[in-house]
């Protein structure tokens, strides 16, 4: 969350982290020198190690989603944070730069520099997301689901977290199913009921929950449709060969 006219100062940290803008017009983020702005429903990556900073332009309290993977860092005793210059006028004058290079699905230059296993596209746009969402079909599990994808691999987003986005179709629920790694959903639009293992609530916008390892989970959207977006930890399990999943 920031207030009007506040800033967090420039930082980075080998844990990756990210941002979903849940109210937060007229705030930006900027990563590895890149202006990203964050627009209702944007999905904004910060890398491990990539410099980052995030301002307030705006007259109102913005605020986002914010997920990272620093339990995990903190337990492989692999954290490590720098503090940038507060004094470095020049982080914030900058404008989107080589992100414009990922805008477009299906376009990348060849000459244009990765990092393994991180995608080089930081920005997500929500825009992006609602119009994919809305010509997807639903999937086996009755949703329709959409990932988060690095361009340069097809792969997950950054090494320890995934990212998708769930459409979920009124009063119909999902197949039941169980994974041994950990999820985060936050509720992006819409009115539903999620059964998590012996537990049964309902949920309405921005609210968040979890999936916790090895519990059957089933969503359903009550009277319309409903957003969700999930961060999970399935990656780190799936390079560890961990990775198991059942359905019901
Ligand atoms: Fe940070």
């Amino acid at each position: 969350m920031l207030d009007p006219g506040e800033q967090a100062r420039p930082h980075r940290h080998t844990g990756a982290a990210l941002r979903f803008a849940v109210q937060a017009e007229g705030a930006a983020t900027i990563v590895n020198g890149r202006w990203c702005d964050m627009r209702s429903g944007d999905l904004i990556l910060t890398p491990p190690m990539a410099w980052h900073g995030h301002i307030n332009h705006s007259n109102r309290r913005i605020i986002w989603f914010n997920a990272a993977n620093m339990p995990l860092l903190c337990a492989l005793n692999a954290y490590f944070f720098e503090a940038g210059d507060p004094t470095d006028d020049d982080f914030w004058k900058v404008d989107a730069g080589e992100e414009r290079i990922w805008q477009a699905a299906g376009l990348a230059s060849p000459e244009a520099a990765t990092v393994p296993g991180c995608s080089p596209k930081f920005h997500y746009p929500g825009a992006a997301t609602r119009d994919t969402l809305a010509a997807t079909s639903a999937g086996t599990d009755g949703s329709r689901t959409v990932r988060y994808i690095n361009p340069a691999t097809d792969g997950a987003v950054m090494p320890t977290l995934d990212c998708y986005a769930m459409r979920l179709k009124a009063d119909s629920p999902t197949r039941t199913r169980r994974g041994a790694y950990t999820s985060m959903c936050l509720v992006v639009s819409g009115y539903g009921r999620s059964r998590v293992g012996d537990t049964e609530f309902e949920w309405g916008p921005n609210d968040v929950f979890t999936l916790p390892s090895w519990h059957w989970v089933t969503h359903q959207a009550l009277g319309g449709e409903a957003d969700l977006f999930i961060v999970s930890d399935c990656i780190v399990f799936e390079r560890l060969e961990l990775l198991r999943e059942e359905w019901r």
